[in-house]
């Protein structure tokens, strides 16, 4: 029995990957991630919009500290004989790909081309096995449009693909109006696969101090079904690899994605909430329901009830609700 499959080209032992995260921002957090049996490692996302923030930080506390109290550089972030708060994250990828067996992906998202193309480059070089594109957009101005929003993504998977070799994934948001187009064009781009899908950080408003407050909740399983559906629905019609990312609690999760037609599986909030040590048992449940159920690979498993493999795949895009409560 085998539970290997291929997630950008990459051969991985099982489809369950570690998903960006906290957990795997540190050498020690990726390190530990690998022990806990992951496929494969996300790193957290290098965010340009903070580097840029904190090189701008440093310099200035340095200007300031030099000037008028020497002793004010004494406050700045202990240094890791790496020059600025990028090289420190080089290195942690490079540090992290020399430590661990498995791929490590390292995710960036970047706000300018030279961002992209250019922390794409370190992160190749420092043994990155793959990228992951966490495309970040809100888009506010009224005079943008969705093919303006998506025209920019593409561009950069192509900018940056002639810059690197390695694999590229990109993490989407769900609110692309026509996703298998924009499939077809970030594959015909240079990308490798999408994940499917970020989730995104959703403030509220707190109605005590009438200020909008942070909230970030860990996910739901229920979140699996916006993903499922998109799968099911891409799987078999894309050269891309389709990786699920969101609401895997259990077993259950991963075979649902992987009977939709998804490659591989990440997890993030079940590592948050029981540790990565999860992963051994997500992985345990996958060997014994595929043994239980007389298949001898995931690959027997997987896309057997994407949409093209469906007798009555209009399950997946009817629009009648009572039909589906009279079902
Ligand atoms: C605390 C936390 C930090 C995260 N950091 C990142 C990140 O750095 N980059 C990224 O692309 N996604 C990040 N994510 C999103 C996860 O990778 C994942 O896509 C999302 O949480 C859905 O998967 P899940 O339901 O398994 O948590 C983060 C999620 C959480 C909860």
């Amino acid at each position: 029995m085998t539970l290997g499959t291929t997630y950008l080209s990459l051969d991985l032992a099982h489809p369950v990957i570690a998903g960006a995260s906290p957990l795997s921002a540190t050498l020690d957090g990726i390190k530990r991630l690998e022990d806990a049996g992951a496929a494969a490692i996300v790193t957290a996302s290098l965010y340009e919009e903070e580097l840029v923030g904190e090189e701008e930080a440093l310099e200035a506390i340095a200007v300031v500290g030099a000037e008028s109290h020497p002793e004010v550089t004494s406050y700045l972030p202990p240094r890791c004989g790496c020059r600025n708060p990028l090289a420190a994250h080089v290195e942690t990828i490079r540090r992290g790909a020399e430590a661990v067996a498995v791929p490590l992906v390292a995710s960036l998202s970047a706000t300018t081309r030279e961002g992209w193309v250019g922390i794409a480059a370190d992160l190749q070089a420092a043994g990155a096995a793959a990228l992951e594109f966490n495309f970040h957009h809100v888009p506010t101005d009224p005079t943008e449009t969705s093919a303006d929003v998506e025209g920019r993504l593409i561009e950069t998977v192509r900018d940056v693909r002639a810059a690197v070799h390695i694999p590229i994934a990109v993490k989407l948001s769900p609110y692309f109006t026509a996703l298998p187009h924009l499939a077809a064009s970030l594959a015909e781009a240079g990308a490798n696969g999408i994940v499917l899908f970020n989730r995104l950080y959703e403030p509220d408003i707190d109605l005590e101090t009438m200020t909008f407050q942070p909230n970030l909740e860990l996910s739901q399983k229920r979140e699996i079904r916006l993903r499922l559906r998109w799968i099911a629905l891409l799987a078999g019609k894309t050269p891309l690899s389709l990786v699920a990312s969101g609401g895997v609690e259990g077993v259950q999760e991963i075979l649902k994605y992987l009977l939709a037609g998804a490659d591989a599986v990440q997890t993030t909030s079940a590592l948050l909430r029981h540790g990565p040590e999860h992963l051994a048992r997500l992985v345990k449940g996958l060997t014994e329901w595929t043994q239980g159920h007389g298949a001898t690979s995931v690959a027997e498993v997987r896309g057997r009830m994407s949409a093209d493999r469906l007798e009555d795949s209009g399950v997946l895009v009817r629009a009648h609700q009572t039909t589906a409560l009279l079902l």
